[in-house]
């Protein structure tokens, strides 16, 4: 198949530096014998710089949670994707729906954020998913196209990564179940290229991720509320394995 398997987790705000040492030394000695997935965590941006250093000669990569899609200039409390580059940064997760709900964030301004991570040569993860009041109006791949589109329109999608995230699952403890997954990661990958990582994210955990990961058009895992508890994390990194 080819296809990366990555299981990346997001810390959301949560987090502290006593906190994340031993979450992270937890994570890395167990990971260290993962073979064949990628493992990432995506840490508040206070951290990045003491993740980096911990992180340094582990098979743990590290990513944002944001970015602003501005380069520089009077931009009072953000980001540039070129800071975060200079740190060694891989990943940055663009347009997750809690910034596109709760921050007013627009579908052009997750492709325009997409667009300073790729040129900061960083690989954006592309969050994307519908609400329930979507879903239930069967309008579940008419948002995600649109999603996908305003991106794909000023963008190539290489080196990227994509994360299927249906809304109503995230953080409520009720996950899309391993077919809804497939239908809608199926549905996304004939859009993008056939190298491309689709992960799902939505209430992981590891009693759900292997049935979930087992599906052919699902290549891993974004990870909230589980990548906090080092046991938990280490085990979804596990399901995603799958034997070449
Ligand atoms: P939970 O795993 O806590 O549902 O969060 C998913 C998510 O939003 C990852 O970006």
């Amino acid at each position: 198949m080819g296809r990366t398997r990555l299981v990346a987790g997001n810390w959301k705000m949560h987090g502290s530096r006593k906190a994340n040492r031993g979450l992270l030394e937890e994570v890395t000695k167990a990971v260290a014998q993962v073979r064949g997935v990628e493992c990432a965590v995506c840490v508040p941006y206070p951290y990045l710089g003491e993740v980096a250093e911990q992180l340094k000669g582990t098979t743990v990569a590290w990513g944002a949670q944001n970015v602003s899609e501005h380069a520089q200039g009077a931009y009072t409390g953000e980001v540039s994707a070129v800071m975060l580059a200079e740190f060694g940064c891989r990943y940055v997760i663009v347009g997750h729906s809690e910034r596109r709900q709760l921050y007013g964030e627009s579908d052009a301004q997750a492709a325009a954020k997409f667009a300073a991570v790729k040129a900061a040569g960083m690989a954006p993860i592309l969050c994307l998913g519908e609400t329930l009041q979507e879903r239930d109006a069967g309008k579940t791949e008419e948002v995600v196209a649109r999603q996908l589109d305003r991106v794909l329109e000023k963008n190539s999608f290489e080196t990227a990564v994509l994360a299927y995230e249906p809304v109503w699952a995230i953080g409520t403890g009720r996950n899309a179940t391993p077919e809804q997954a497939q239908a809608v990661h199926a549905f996304l990958r004939k859009r993008v290229p056939e190298k491309t990582a689709i992960l799902y994210g939505g209430s992981v955990k590891p009693q759900n991720a292997p049935a979930i990961f087992a599906m052919p058009d699902v290549d891993g895992g974004l990870i909230g509320g589980a990548s906090l508890a080092a046991k938990d994390f280490v085990d979804i990194v596990k399901a995603a394995y799958v034997k070449a």
